[in-house]
């Protein structure tokens, strides 16, 4: 059985496929949902939730049913946590409040368990000193780990992150890479970014997802081998690349197309794997750095 198993799932809003047929199955271990916005990684991620119900398919959540009986969601709802990519606050409430408040829904019903569950995530996010807060006076970076304590509450087997490191400076980023690493050995966590770094320093899986269509499913290692023999060095930007830009060192960073005379072969990033399977699609998307 595998914890989180999609099979044909299909999501429309309107006239819009968000999901078309997708087939996916987690285990334990982190899988990195990468795609251009639109792709549809929201949707997948609020279905593994349980928040929205797909139109067509089959979700299995740790082998039950996430619309079945209400005792089956229930079972699921205790294993899971989630991040969503845009979370409202209330913004009296201090830091610890907010996390107990969760906590209560997710009927941690012992008020002394509660009390030091609440203080554990606190501590895990690195928030142990902020507890007493108002989550309004908290930094945007601040805020959004107040949101990933409550996703950690109870140790759930399936942590479902919407874009967890957005808004967090880079000494933060390392901090939830850090706690991510350590959470993942008995749970499964699927979590969306734009940041290929993230990907790369923490994901054994990526998912490359385009219009609704999963693109890619595999090690990180393969989908940069995807890429190897078509990105180069040069003196001048590439005449029909699919991007190039001028580095900080005056040369040319060329991803795709032919290679300009005198171009030097460059190991491929994970971002360049990532821009080659997208391929014009990632012409609109990237903004070269
Ligand atoms: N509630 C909604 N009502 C109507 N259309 C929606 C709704 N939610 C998503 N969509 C549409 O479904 C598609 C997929 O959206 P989704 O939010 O899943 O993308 P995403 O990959 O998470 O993008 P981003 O990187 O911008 O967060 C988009 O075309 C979007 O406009
Ligand atoms: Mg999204």
């Amino acid at each position: 059985m595998n914890t989180v198993e999609l099979t044909g799932v299909t999501k429309a809003y309107g006239s819009t496929r968000a999901l078309d047929a997708v087939d996916l199955s987690f285990d334990r271990g982190i899988t990195g949902l990468l795609g251009p916005n639109g792709a549809g990684k929201t949707t997948l991620l609020r279905i593994v939730a349980t928040s929205i119900a797909a139109d067509g398919g089959e979700v299995r959540l740790l082998d039950r049913d996430p619309h079945g009986s209400q005792a089956e969601v229930t079972a699921i709802r205790r294993q899971l946590g989630y991040l969503p990519q845009e979370l409202g606050y209330p913004a009296d409430m201090t830091a610890f409040g907010f996390v107990e408040y969760v906590a209560v829904l997710k009927e941690w019903n012992d008020r002394r368990r509660r009390h030091a569950e609440v203080r554990r995530v606190l501590e895990l996010v690195g928030l142990g000193d902020l507890a007493t807060k108002r989550v309004a006076r908290l930094s945007g970076g601040q805020r959004r780990r107040v949101a990933l304590a409550q996703a950690l509450l109870g140790d759930p087997r399936i942590l479902v992150l919407d874009e967890p490191t957005t808004g967090l400076d880079p000494t933060q980023r390392a901090d939830l890479r850090r706690t991510l690493s350590v959470i993942a050995g008995g749970c499964a966590v699927l979590l969306s970014t734009h940041q290929t770094e993230d990907v790369a320093a923490l994901c054994e899986r990526v998912v490359v997802l385009a219009s609704g269509t999963v693109r890619f499913d595999g090690t990180v290692t393969d989908l940069v081998a995807t890429a190897v023999g078509r990105v180069w060095t040069c003196d001048e930007p590439g005449p029909d690349a699919l991007v190039s830009w001028r580095t900080g060192t005056g040369r040319h960073h060329v991803v795709g197309g032919t290679p300009p005379p005198g171009a030097d072969p460059a190991e491929p990033t994970l971002e360049d794997a990532y821009l080659l399977m997208l391929g014009v699609d990632a012409r609109a998307a990237h903004v070269p750095a």
